[in-house]
């Protein structure tokens, strides 16, 4: 096959990671997922944080074999882009009563923590049996809060990324690969 390269929107520096890249990583971590749920008693539960989460949880779930529940909630988090960080505030709950199960928190990226740790701890509340979490990517660099993370796709640099999912202003969200963002002057 001839090679064909994506022709990059004039804001996006290179590609991160390639559409191949992350079907193979998603299945992977799929696999991870079905062995270490195999024996529960209830359906999983898995909560995607909107917006980012949700083409990671599309691909994710539809690799997964165990018995599992989608769910959704929606979250603010002020100043995630900017300097001022930590509060973050719930705007749309989940549909199930997570209580009595296992939950598995599905998120685009772990930036400074602050949503994830908020998330599990608000989920560990409510009677879940566990609480984990699956996200797609990490920048280490940007930790402010220590999360553990269960499952993760991929470690990235300190850039602003898009695509498969994560948006710029709700620009790029529908790119099929991850792509490094030309910051802005
Ligand atoms: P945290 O609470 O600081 O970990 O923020 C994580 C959230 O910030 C993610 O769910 C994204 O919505 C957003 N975010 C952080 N870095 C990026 C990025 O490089 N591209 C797009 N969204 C990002
Ligand atoms: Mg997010």
């Amino acid at each position: 096959m001839t090679e064909t390269k994506p022709s990059l929107a004039d804001d996006l520096r290179r590609v991160l990671i390639d559409e191949e890249t992350i079907a193979r990583r998603v299945s992977e971590l799929a696999d991870e997922i079905n062995e270490k749920y195999k024996d529960i008693k209830e359906p999983l539960i898995l909560v995607g944080v909107l917006k980012g989460s949700f083409i990671f949880m599309a691909d994710l779930s539809r690799r997964l074999t165990i018995p599992h529940i989608v769910d959704f909630i929606a979250i603010s988090s002020y100043g995630s882009k900017g300097d001022k960080r930590g509060e973050v505030r719930l705007l749309m709950d989940t549909r199930e009563n997570l209580a009595g199960h296992h939950v598995l928190i599905i998120e685009d990226i772990l930036d400074s923590g602050a949503t994830l740790n908020y998330l599990i701890n608000a989920f560990k509340a409510r009677g879940t049996k566990s609480v984990k979490t699956a996200v797609f990517l990490d920048k280490p660099a940007r930790h402010v809060i220590p999360v553990e993370i269960a499952y993760r796709g991929f470690e990235i640099p300190d850039v602003w990324v898009v695509g498969y999912g994560l948006d710029y202003k709700e620009r790029h969200r529908t790119l099929p690969y991850i792509a490094e963002m030309i910051p802005e002057v």
